[in-house]
């Protein structure tokens, strides 16, 4: 199943600059992209597609919102938010070319349009979706309090955001159980897919650079959200968030 990866780059040396973040994420998901919906399904033992319809289960009917899918990948969650939302405006952005031309060959709703954006700089104007998604977004993103930033300015007062990511526990003893687990199930998964451990193990250390459970709420209250649902999956390994931007 594996293949020779061309992939080099190492997390470590890009994790500490945004710049060098971008980078990294571009090389890295250009090299994951072909295999990724595979990687996602078995890296979570077949459960991240019921995961991403809960995340759209929990947002509220509106008739023909505008949505806007950070980090779309291959679009999973923009084509759900389409089935939920006919009406609606479906926008899903990310930042690898290889992984929107997937996400644009899986498409045949009108409504969609899939656009290379990065999440902390967007072309969208102020106040213009009603709804903003991610599924394993902001983890990703060159700089988390940026990225929300962005969120903030293109969210309308009032609209939501539905987050779905891992989630780290507070305690720093199960901190490093997780690191080691998402080190070596996620590693072995880059190993057999692409003949590279780095390609999939880097979540792992996404995580370390990644707010804790308990201060990531208290993050989201400092941006003017605030949290309208949660549910933890795996024992609380992941989480998905629903949250609202609040109206000052
Ligand atoms: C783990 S994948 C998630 C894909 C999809 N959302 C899903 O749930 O399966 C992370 C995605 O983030 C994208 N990405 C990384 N940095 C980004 C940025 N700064 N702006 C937009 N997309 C970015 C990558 O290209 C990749 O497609």
């Amino acid at each position: 199943m594996s293949k020779n990866s061309k992939f080099a780059l190492k997390i470590k040396d890009y994790i500490h600059s945004a710049e060098r973040r971008r980078e990294y994420n571009e090389q890295h998901f250009s090299e994951a992209a072909s295999r990724y919906d595979f990687a996602t399904r078995a890296m979570s033992l077949g459960r991240d597609s019921a995961w991403k319809k809960q995340l759209i289960e929990a947002l509220p009917q509106f008739t023909a919102p505008v949505c806007v899918d950070l980090a779309c990948g291959t679009g999973d969650i923009a084509f759900l938010l389409a089935e939920k939302y006919p009406a609606g405006r479906i926008i899903g952005i990310d930042l690898t070319e290889p992984m929107l031309k997937l996400a644009r060959l899986r498409s045949d709703s009108i409504n969609i349009e899939f656009d290379r954006q990065d999440m902390g700089a967007t072309d969208f104007p102020d106040e213009f979706a009603d709804i903003v998604t991610g599924g394993y977004a902001v983890r990703n993103a060159a700089e988390l309090r940026q990225a929300f930033l962005e969120i903030q300015r293109i969210l309308k007062p009032g609209g939501f955001v539905a987050l779905l990511d891992f989630s780290k526990p507070p305690n720093l003893w199960f901190q490093q159980l997780q690191y080691l687990v998402l080190k070596y199930w996620c590693g072995l998964w880059g190993f057999l897919l692409h003949g590279n451990s780095e390609v999939h193990s880097y979540i792992s250390a996404s995580l370390r650079a990644f707010p804790d459970s308990v201060q990531l709420r208290e993050f989201i209250a400092e941006s003017g959200f605030a949290v309208v649902h949660s549910r933890q999956f795996y024992f609380g390994t992941l989480e998905l968030l629903v949250l609202q931007k609040q109206t000052t």
